[in-house]
């Protein structure tokens, strides 16, 4: 079946970036939050990332018009329930997911395929939830979307063939690069990112290196684009130990425990760059 139309569902950091690579790619996309406010801001910042891409003669001025052209905004589920592919993009946590996917079953068309970009929730237990836990998978980009050049693709238990080629024909079609993974907790990338980014709060925790230090040795010492406190501060602090939490509680081993520093800024409301404040303050 050829995908033409997708359906993005969370217009925050990913989706807005998942929306920008679709537009560019030729497909249609309705980009949906409950947020008008969140629309705005993702369609302002689709626009300045495609400028920018424009203005270093990755794409051309016609190019960002058509693929802006070719996203609409929606504040209603039922708007993305007439696509062909679903990617739901919202907050990481299983119970918002879990309704996003029940409020959309009734405006579903049959063969629309249903995927989540969780990056670390079971796609098993997600997709049991709806009417067709074969054509539902994890579709999960890496952050920036624009830029970065790999989709884990995750089969659940039921996922078949079909479900899985199509979504690996879109990312081909988006110029990207899938890596298939099983699903267990955290699949590939943030099982193996994660716990070197919670060695480093927990390096910063005992005192071994400073914030800096720590960063520098990892960017200068391994040839890290960003250290790993910085990006942490990059992904979200809040994403970072929902992530650990879900290797911790998912595989039942204590070298996934959560360094209690982390857990100390996301109580304190310091969750990166999004809130100006985490392990730097961008105030
Ligand atoms: N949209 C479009 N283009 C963008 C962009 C965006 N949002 N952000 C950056 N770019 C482009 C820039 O225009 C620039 O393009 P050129 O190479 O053509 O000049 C390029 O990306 C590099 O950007 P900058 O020069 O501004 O900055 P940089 O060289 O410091 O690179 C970075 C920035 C690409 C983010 C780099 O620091 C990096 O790769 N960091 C690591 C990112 C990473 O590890 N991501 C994965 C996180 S884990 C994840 O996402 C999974 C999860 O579930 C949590």
């Amino acid at each position: 079946m050829e995908i033409q139309k997708v359906g993005v569902i969370g217009a925050g950091q990913m989706g807005n970036g998942i929306a920008h690579v679709m537009a560019l790619a030729g497909y249609d996309v309705v980009l949906n939050d409950v947020s008008q406010q969140a629309l705005d801001a993702a369609l302002s910042l689709i626009h300045k990332n495609m400028a920018r891409q424009a203005s270093k003669g990755k794409i051309s001025e016609d190019d960002v018009q058509a693929a802006l052209a070719r996203i609409v905004p929606s504040l209603t589920l039922a708007d993305v329930g007439a696509t062909d592919l679903v990617i739901e993009a919202a907050t990481e946590r299983e119970t918002v997911k879990q309704a996003i996917f029940e409020d959309l079953q009734p405006h579903l068309k049959p063969h629309t395929i249903l995927t989540s970009n969780t990056s670390s929730i079971s796609i098993t237990r997600l997709a049991s939830r709806t009417d067709r836990p074969e054509r539902f998978m994890g579709f999960h980009f890496m952050n920036p979307v624009p830029v970065m050049q790999l989709v884990e693709l995750i089969r659940g238990i039921a996922t078949d063939e079909p479900t899985f080629k199509a979504c690996q024909d879109v990312v081909a079609r988006l110029g990207k690069t899938s890596a298939s993974a099983e699903d267990f907790p955290a699949f590939i990338v943030n099982r193996i990112l994660m716990p070197m980014i919670n060695e480093a709060v927990y390096t910063l925790y005992e005192g071994v290196g400073s914030v800096k230090s720590i960063d520098e040795s990892m960017k200068l010492g391994a040839n890290h684009p960003m250290g790993p406190l910085e990006l942490a501060d990059f992904i979200g602090l809040d994403t970072c130990l929902a992530i650990m939490n879900v290797l911790h509680d998912g595989l039942a081993d204590t070298k996934y425990r959560p360094c209690p520093l982390l857990t100390k800024y996301v109580e304190a409301g310091w969750l990166g760059r999004k809130t100006q404040r985490g392990f730097y303050d961008y105030r």
